[in-house]
């Protein structure tokens, strides 16, 4: 199934990838809707909407805040390495990410559009000045259990994540479904693809004459429609894919003479 995965990847062309919490789960960050996910455990409508941020924003700091620490102290893993490099031999157009936790960047993917946000900055909603993940990591550490305040106003912090209620950044979205538009495969690795918008893409991808492939733990609403679905880890796939990519000497971009 990978061998014939990295077939459709080679004929295929341009690949984007979109991930979702599943591919981090081997860097031991708990996903959402899996029987061990987050939203398990905790009730999103409590902590994860905009709503509850506004309603009281220390409670939800109060749950965000170990999840930073942890999401800062995750390694990439061979997933998010192998994807880098399959950017790097040309297969890899870019990657739409719904995660939050840097580690396609950390992982030296480039092109990585982050559609959720991200933990890299928190933004303070009365004077719209932006604090970086360092600076928010030490109030954090200086005042345990209380909200991060803007080092201009002294406003509470908001994280830069897209919480439920919220609109996407347009920026990152038109051009995620611009992508998948013109996608001659969409690669969808580790999402339950059950949060829309972004759940829509794998349909601009098969409007547009692309195809896709998922792989992912799990029934996706989209496995139907998929050419390829494999029923397997990232980390144990991704790599296996580069290996045969590298292998075959074929990169996507013509071999010189
Ligand atoms: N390899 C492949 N798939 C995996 C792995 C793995 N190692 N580990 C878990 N999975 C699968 C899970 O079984 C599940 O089907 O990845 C999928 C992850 O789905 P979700 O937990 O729903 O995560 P995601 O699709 O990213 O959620 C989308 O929902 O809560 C919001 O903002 C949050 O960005 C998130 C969005």
């Amino acid at each position: 199934m990978i061998a014939r995965l990295a077939g459709l990847m080679r004929r295929h062309q341009p690949c984007v990838v979109l991930t979702g919490a599943g591919i981090s789960t081997e860097s031991g960050i708990p996903d959402f809707r899996s029987p061990t996910g987050l939203w398990a455990e905790f009730d999103p409508m409590e902590y994860a909407t905009i709503e509850a941020f506004r309603s009281d924003p220390e409670k939800v700091w109060r749950f965000y805040a170990p999840r930073i620490s942890m999401l800062v102290e995750a390694e990439p893993n061979p997933a998010h390495h192998a994807l880098a490099e399959l950017e790097g031999l040309g297969f890899v157009r870019a990657i739409v990410t719904q995660n939050i936790d840097l580690l396609h960047e950390r992982a030296g993917s480039r092109e990585v559009i982050e559609v959720h946000g991200s933990i890299r900055t928190s933004t303070c909603p009365h004077c719209d000045a932006s604090h970086g993940l360092d600076r928010v990591l030490r109030m954090l550490g200086d005042r345990p259990g209380t909200a991060p305040r803007c080092e201009s106003c002294a406003g509470l912090l908001k994280p830069d994540v897209v919480f439920f209620g919220e609109l996407l950044p347009e920026q990152e979205t038109e051009r995620a479904y611009a992508l998948a538009r013109t996608a001659g495969l969409l690669l969808v690795v580790g999402s339950s693809l059950e949060v829309f918008p972004v759940a829509g893409l794998p349909y601009e991808t098969l409007e547009g004459g692309g195809q896709v492939a998922i792989v992912n733990v799990g029934p996706t609403p989209v496995d139907r429609s998929a050419a390829i679905r494999i029923e397997e880890s990232a980390a144990v796939v991704l790599p296996e894919l580069a290996r045969i990519l590298r292998s075959g000497g074929g990169s996507a971009r013509q071999r010189s003479a």
